[in-house]
């Protein structure tokens, strides 16, 4: 597996964070390529759950070294709290817990501003963890990177200019911003302690390709939370679909042997826009409670519905994917037929392209297959031939319309209840 990305397929919360983790047992390496501190990827040990935010999910693998790329926004806060946390959990990070000198910082002027902007008319939902404003800043060129940390007067200018940036957003100017000295004062007691863990990522990640090392490129968020490929405006400020991941690290797409594409075995989304095969109805509570579907970052309840076929053959073809990991099949263990949105009607006809516009996308009216549901508790097998045959018919239903093959199936939260075929 050389080289390996794992993306999610959908609109984030997939259960990435449990696939990276099984996969880190065989990986030498695993990078986390764009995001920040909104993602929230749990990992359930027995009865241990880490949720990790900024660091990469192999970290629970003693021998798994672990980097942040440079198309990562690193939140100095976040970052170190997760640090301690891990620390605490008798989880050593030391040596092996890289942070790419090009990434960029999220300051607290970018969280200001997330909240400023999330409290208008043009709300998104946000995490509020500053990463819109952090990739505005980056894409603006005057962002500040990690390497800055290595000299506190560039680092400080550049924070400064942020801050008068920032004060022409208020009516007040920077008179409506707590005073400069008293942001950079606490921001580089915090942000200063990352120096210790940056490095050229780049550099080192190639090395370890030549040397044959296998490594894990691991997304956040989902295919259609991207910038260009999402709900736009209802999505993240980054691109989590595969094609980022040479560029969040560096590496070329020469280098990329597979391309694992996470799906929920249903939808589910945070924040606001649009989302066709949306179940506001007592099935949709019904997969919100069995699936405990309340956000791992935010603790926002995500909005849940069927599984979408045009949506995640979009996202294949978007995300170049090799094979799919099929998660939180459990969680339609109850039901008695389980609906496939196998295209849509727009206006009363039906379409045959992928809806174009954010209000074609609210305005399109699902056509579904019933599929007979199984009715077993699916946490008890770990093999797929104990699976019941209507579960393999679900299954093998997907993988008809995906035309890709489903080589793990997740049947439970826990790190060692995976099937793989
Ligand atoms: P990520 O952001 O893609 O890593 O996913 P999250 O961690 O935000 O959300 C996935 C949630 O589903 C977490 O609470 C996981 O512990 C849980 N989970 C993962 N796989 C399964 C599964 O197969 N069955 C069930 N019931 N829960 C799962
Ligand atoms: P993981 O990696 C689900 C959503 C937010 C909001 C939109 C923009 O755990 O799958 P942002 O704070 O990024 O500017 O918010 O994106 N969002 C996520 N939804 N999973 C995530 O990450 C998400 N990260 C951001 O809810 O709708
Ligand atoms: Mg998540």
């Amino acid at each position: 597996m050389p080289v390996t990305i794992i993306v999610g397929g959908q609109w984030g919360d997939e259960g990435k964070g449990k696939i990276v983790d099984i996969l880190s047992a065989e990986a030498d390496a695993v990078a986390r390529y764009q995001g920040g501190a909104n993602a929230g990827h749990t990992i359930l040990i027995e009865d241990k759950q880490y949720v990790l935010h900024l660091i990469p999910s192999g970290i629970l693998r003693d021998n798994t070294s672990c980097y942040i790329g440079n198309g990562v926004v690193v939140d100095p806060d976040a970052f170190l709290s997760e640090v301690e946390f891990l620390n605490s959990e008798g989880i050593d990070v030391e040596g092996r817990l890289f942070i790419s000198n090009n990434a960029h910082l999220v300051t607290p002027l970018h969280i200001l501003s997330d909240k400023t902007s999330e409290s208008g008319s043009n709300k998104i939902g946000t995490t509020l963890r500053g990463i819109g404003p952090a990739y505005t800043d980056k894409v603006s060129r005057v962002g500040i990177r990690a390497v800055e940390l290595l000299n506190q007067d560039v680092f400080k200018s550049k924070l400064l200019n942020n801050y008068e940036l920032l004060g022409r957003h208020f009516t007040g100017g920077n008179g409506d911003l707590p005073p400069f000295n008293d942001i950079f004062d606490s921001y580089w007691a915090s942000a200063s302690k990352l120096i210790p863990y940056l490095s050229d990522v780049t550099a080192q990640l190639q090395e370890l390709i030549l040397r044959g090392d296998n490594l894990l490129l691991e997304g956040a968020q989902g295919t259609y939370l991207d910038v260009d490929h999402g709900t736009y405006p209802y999505v993240t400020s980054s691109n989590p679909s595969a094609g980022s991941a040479c560029s969040g690290v560096g590496i070329g797409p020469t280098k990329i042997d597979r391309v694992i594409t996470v799906f929920k075995a249903y939808t589910t989304r945070v924040g606001l826009g649009p989302f066709p095969t949306e179940l506001e109805d007592e099935i949709g509570d019904l997969i919100r409670e069995t699936g405990f579907e309340f956000g791992a970052t935010t603790g926002r309840e995500r909005r849940c519905g069927w599984f979408d076929i045009p949506f995640a053959v979009r996202a294949i073809g978007i995300n170049g994917t090799s094979d799919i990991a099929l998660t939180k099949l459990d969680v339609l263990d109850g039901l008695e037929e389980i609906m496939l949105c196998v295209g849509y009607k727009l206006n009363g006809e039906k379409i045959d392209y992928f809806p174009r516009s954010i209000e074609e996308m609210e305005s399109v009216v699902p056509i579904y297959e019933s599929v007979p549901g199984w009715k077993t508790e699916l946490k008890r097998f770990s093999s797929y031939s104990e699976l019941p045959d209507k579960t393999k018919n679900y299954i093998s239903i997907l993988e008809d319309y995906l035309k890709t093959p489903i080589k793990m199936i997740s049947v439970d939260p826990r790190r060692e209840k995976i099937i793989l075929r």
